[in-house]
């Protein structure tokens, strides 16, 4: 389970939508496996696959935020069928735009269909969160990051600070 190098802001591979998973494979598990592997280190509490460079629509989970248990949760091809009316306001943050955070509104509840790692299709409901981390995944599968869902002028600063680190990255290779 290699822990795998992380695609930050700008890299125009976070814009990419990313395509279906059509069936589980050798391929796919092992992407599985990355992924916790890599989210874990990091730490952080949600991936989506294209923040280790593969457009698949694959989110790894877990919520649990206890030291002593992991609760794994694998998102194939996740899909929102329902959300409240009702908001919540909650501080996020991304492995892609590291140290920063920052509140962001989304429904309080959602209704999630997807696919879990023998490919059987489920449909839960979500809150709290739960709730906040698998819409801020499911958003990365569609190219959105959640500083977008900030104002320009919030979003355009962090653009701004994490272009000139990319640019410092690069110089120093
Ligand atoms: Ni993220």
């Amino acid at each position: 389970m290699p822990v795998k190098p992380l695609v930050f802001i700008p890299d125009s591979q976070l814009r990419l939508i990313s395509k279906p998973v059509q069936g589980m494979d050798k391929d796919v598990r092992r992407l599985v496996d990355d992924m916790f592997a890599t989210m874990y280190k990091a730490p952080g509490i949600g991936l989506a696959a294209i923040q280790i460079g593969e457009p698949l629509r694959v989110v790894t989970l877990d919520v649990s935020r206890r030291d002593d248990t992991q609760e794994p949760m694998t998102l194939i091809n996740p899909e929102i069928t329902w959300h409240s009316e009702e908001l919540r306001e909650m501080e996020e943050g991304c492995l892609s735009i590291p140290d920063y955070y920052a509140s962001v509104e989304r429904p309080d509840k959602v209704r999630l269909k997807y696919r879990d790692i023998d490919f059987k299709e489920h449909e839960i409901e979500a809150d709290g969160v739960f709730a906040t981390c698998i819409q801020h995944e499911i958003d990365h599968l569609n190219g959105i990051l959640f500083i977008d869902h900030l104002s320009k002028l919030k979003r355009d600063r962090v653009m701004k600070k994490f272009t000139k680190l990319a640019r410092q990255r690069d110089d120093e290779a």
